[in-house]
């Protein structure tokens, strides 16, 4: 299904849980975090339902994410429900892996394809700093357990902030190098607890990548990279993996943008950065016909931002975190 800018838009992200065993500070403030209830947010079968219907319109891959998808009951069950439906050939899963080592085999296999972690420090005094309350060998172990059962292409997002992580680009570029990992810079965007966002802590992609050429010969595109999306990746000569860098705030790649995104209450929206959204749940639980809700995709696929304003000023009136949306 193409948008009225001529975009693809075969991808949907969902959010099937806001809540997370982690509170990143940059995401997720300590306290106060209001959960939400199990009848507000969608049960495992209506996502399933809405999945079948956002691919009768287009939608080819699907990605899971949260707050912390792995910690959403019978999550497998999910993977599962959608597995079964045909058109879908690529289904991935967003998490901050502290949980993923014992899950891992269920998780394959019910039919998972991908795996992304989310890890912003190899240093664990700093894991335990950032993420508050985790552990980085919980994360390590996930990532040895993805490669060990070849769980090909894991990646990992890892958001740069000046002062915390930037010291750490070249260590991330070994790892990189040294195995076969695909290590993907975020620019950090005022997405989420904006007392942590700070523009002086941006660091931009040009700047990362200046740095790891004076250690690495980088290879633009090398092999392919299945999901690539928003990433521009480039292999280490000699090396296993790849460095990838994801640009949203100095560099817009909306052109390129692929993707509808669901939270997990049901609210469906074209961007990120968009407040506009409509509310699934309520026509699912009011006896919405498949094209009733078929309409309700096109409505937004139509409607989908040319480019995100983040840019200008946008991160202050933003209501909605990472963890709410979907990162
Ligand atoms: N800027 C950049 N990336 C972010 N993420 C969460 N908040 C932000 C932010 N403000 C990342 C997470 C995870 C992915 C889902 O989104 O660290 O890697
Ligand atoms: Fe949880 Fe991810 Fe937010 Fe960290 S960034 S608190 S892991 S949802």
């Amino acid at each position: 299904m193409f948008d009225t800018m001529g975009r693809n838009i075969n991808y949907l992200r969902i959010s099937i849980t806001d809540r997370c065993n982690l509170r990143c500070r940059y995401c997720m403030p300590l306290e106060g975090v209001e959960k939400l209830g199990h009848d507000r947010i969608l049960s495992l079968e209506e996502i399933a339902r809405l999945v079948r219907v956002a691919a009768q319109v287009g939608i080819r891959k699907v990605r899971l994410t949260g707050g912390e998808p792995l910690i959403r009951k019978n999550i497998s069950q999910l993977i599962g429900y959608i597995r079964e439906i045909p058109e879908i050939d690529d289904l991935a899963l967003t998490t901050n892996g502290t949980l993923f080592a014992d899950m891992a085999e269920e998780l394959w296999g019910a039919g998972l394809d991908r795996i992304n972690f989310s890890l912003d420090t190899l240093v664990a005094e700093k894991y335990k700093y950032i993420t508050r309350q985790g552990r980085l060998e919980d994360a390590t172990r996930a990532i040895n357990k993805a490669l060990e059962l070849k769980m090909e292409p894991v990646k990992i997002n890892t958001v740069l902030i000046k002062g915390f992580n930037d010291n750490e680009v070249m260590d991330f570029a070994d790892l990189a190098y040294n195995r076969p990992l695909h290590i993907r810079f975020i620019e950090f965007m005022p997405i989420g607890d904006l007392k942590f966002w700070n523009r002086e802590n941006i660091i931009s992609s040009s700047e990362t990548m200046n740095l790891i050429k004076r250690k690495y010969k980088l290879i633009e595109g090398g092999k392919t990279i299945k999901g690539s999306g928003p990433a521009k990746y480039y292999t280490l000569e000699g090396g296993q993996g790849s460095v990838g860098f994801i640009s949203p705030m100095s560099n817009h790649f909306c052109g390129e943008c692929n993707r509808i995104r669901m939270t997990a209450e049901g609210k469906l929206r074209g961007c990120l950065y968009d407040k506009t959204e409509t509310d699934l749940k309520v026509a699912l639980r009011t006896g919405a016909k498949d094209e009733d809700l078929r309409q309700i995709f096109l409505k937004t696929i139509n409607a989908k931002p040319d480019k995100h304003n983040m840019n200008s000023g946008w991160g202050a009136e933003n209501h909605r975190k990472m963890y709410q949306i979907g990162g």
